[in-house]
């Protein structure tokens, strides 16, 4: 064999022997790192109709006669985490969570959505949640609005109504004033792409309005004008005293191009812009406003399609410079990857107008990837890498927690599906921060099995599982529970890692779980 040849077999072997040991090797999380998990208020609070609580857009969607939830269910008590929430802080505890992030139900604190008529079990029920929550030294991350409209709103138009971003200012005005000297986390709006395109642009959310290419770029614009408006809220009248920061969570999923030709790639930038380019441009970037190619895009199409002006409305200048720089750290909910191109087969595959018109992408799945047993949701790490990276590039390496991040399954304690996922992401965002990532803290969603949309209770999310049978609504750990709770101890990733209570204590058989005793 000629010299070379061995020096290329040595390095070959060296590097990768090198790189199986540095996946395989215990990863520590940098000092002061913040772990947390996540749920909101529908999904697991129940209590819908109680105590001087409002009618939200899931109650009303829910309820429809033919129902649109795939197991025809509701969250009128899901967890029943109203009831329950003491259950909920000892969970936060046994897993040693730093923040729990959970949101706050509009209609249960305005019941009609306007600030005139403020609910005041609402106030109680949240005053409790949190003070039990800072009595185990959990920090509360409190987002203002997780798709949980007042439906009295909804009926003059929600998200689409300019007037919205005043009634939401009024809503977080009541919050900062009850809740604003223990909250220092704030969180004003949770994923607006699934707010906007979920349920003004199609019927995969509430309130299911499916007009899209118009009424989801209404919303678009509400919904940063009414996370602006909280912000200098905040900044202005509450800061000072309550010493708090405030942000938005946006979703990231990562979009690849599904080959190295440059309509690929160009197809994957469109896709990244549509998604989360049109929330995070306006806000986190120096020159603001929604990025110059997804205007120029939805503009063109308008003028083909006669309309008289974009269907994507201005952002004037006032508004421009209103948006920019109004959060002090960025959400990340991210959970897949997902690959796109462009070629002729896109013509005809969309209705016009549309969103998806507009955006000219054909968006695929690879079947190679692990699969969840939610069906837009794969396991692909280097991903959320990229996703990472690309977000340190495009706004400026801003401070970033990870608000959501999981896996579902059909349920079962043993989820070791759930773990190798969890694991490889987590080492995913250890590789981000060691290329020079600001992220600070990660959330993992679930942490119990919740209310899953449209999906109904068919998709477990939770860290714990939740008896949904059962009046008392009984909460299990999954075998990821103890996962993450060493995690969050040994503040490090031990891909080696086994829980004892389960190398012992868990039947194979799940139907004897009942059997199983845990370390509580
Ligand atoms: C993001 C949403 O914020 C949350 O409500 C949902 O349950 C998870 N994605 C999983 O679909």
């Amino acid at each position: 064999m000629a010299p070379s040849l061995y020096l290329f077999l040595f390095l070959l072997i060296f590097n990768s022997g090198n790189r199986v040991a540095s996946k395989s090797k215990v990863r520590s999380f940098p000092e002061g790192f913040l772990f947390g998990a996540s749920t909101s208020a529908y999904q697991v609070e129940g209590g819908a109709f109680d105590d001087g609580k409002g009618l939200s857009i899931w109650d009303v969607t829910s309820h429809e006669k033919t129902s649109p939830i795939q197991d025809g269910s509701t969250g009128d008590v899901s967890a029943n985490s109203y009831h329950f929430y003491k259950q909920d802080v000892e969970i936060m505890k046994d897993l040693g969570l730093d923040f729990y992030k959970f949101s706050i139900s509009w209609p249960r604190i305005l019941p009609d959505g306007f600030a005139n008529n403020v609910n005041k079990a609402g106030i109680d029920y949240y005053n409790n949640l949190i003070d039990e929550m800072l009595n185990n030294s959990i920090k509360p991350f409190v987002t203002m609005y997780h798709w949980d409209l007042p439906q009295q709103l909804q009926k003059i138009g929600g998200w689409t109504n300019p007037y919205i971003a005043d009634w939401f200012k009024d809503y977080a005005s009541v919050l900062f004033e009850n809740f604003g000297d223990r909250v220092k986390h704030w969180i004003t709006i949770n994923g607006p792409s699934e707010i906007c395109y979920g349920g003004y642009g199609s019927d995969l959310l509430a309130p299911m309005l499916n007009m899209t290419g118009i009424a989801d770029y209404a919303c678009a614009k509400n919904v940063l004008l009414a996370h602006a408006n909280a912000y200098h809220l905040y900044d202005e009248m509450f800061r000072e005293h309550q010493n708090g920061t405030i942000g938005i969570a946006l979703n990231f999923t990562w979009f690849e191009p599904t080959s190295d030709n440059p309509d690929d790639h160009q197809a994957a930038r469109d896709a990244r812009q549509f998604l989360f380019g049109q929330y995070a441009h306006p806000i986190f970037t120096k020159e603001g406003d929604f990025p110059e190619e997804f205007k120029r895009k939805i503009a063109g199409k308008s003028a083909e399609q006669s309309f008289k002006r974009s269907r994507l409305p201005e952002l004037s200048a006032t508004e421009v410079t209103a948006i920019r720089g109004s959060a002090d750290f960025l959400g990340i909910n991210s959970y897949t990857t997902k690959m796109v191109y462009r070629d002729a087969s896109i013509e005809g595959m969309y209705p016009v107008p549309s969103y998806m018109d507009d955006m000219g992408v054909v968006i695929v799945k690879d079947s190679m990837w692990p699969q969840s047993q939610t069906d837009w949701l794969q396991e692909v790490p280097w991903g959320f890498y990229k996703m990472l990276r690309e977000v340190n590039r495009l706004y400026d390496n801003p401070l970033v927690y990870i608000t959501e991040n999981g896996w579902s399954t059909a349920g079962g304690l043993l989820d070791e599906d759930r773990i190798r996922y969890l694991r490889n992401y987590l080492s995913a965002l250890l590789d981000a921060i060691d290329a020079g990532c600001n992220v600070q803290g990660y959330s993992v969603w679930s942490m119990i099995d919740a209310f899953e949309w449209r999906d109904g209770y068919n998709a477990k999310f939770g860290l714990y599982e939740v008896d949904f049978s059962n009046e008392d609504r009984s909460r299990t750990p999954r075998k990821s529970a103890f996962i993450y709770k060493e995690i969050i101890k040994s503040k490090s990733l031990d891909p080696h890692y086994e829980p004892e209570v389960y190398l012992e204590e868990v039947p194979e058989n799940e139907e004897k779980k009942d059997d199983y005793v845990y370390n509580k």
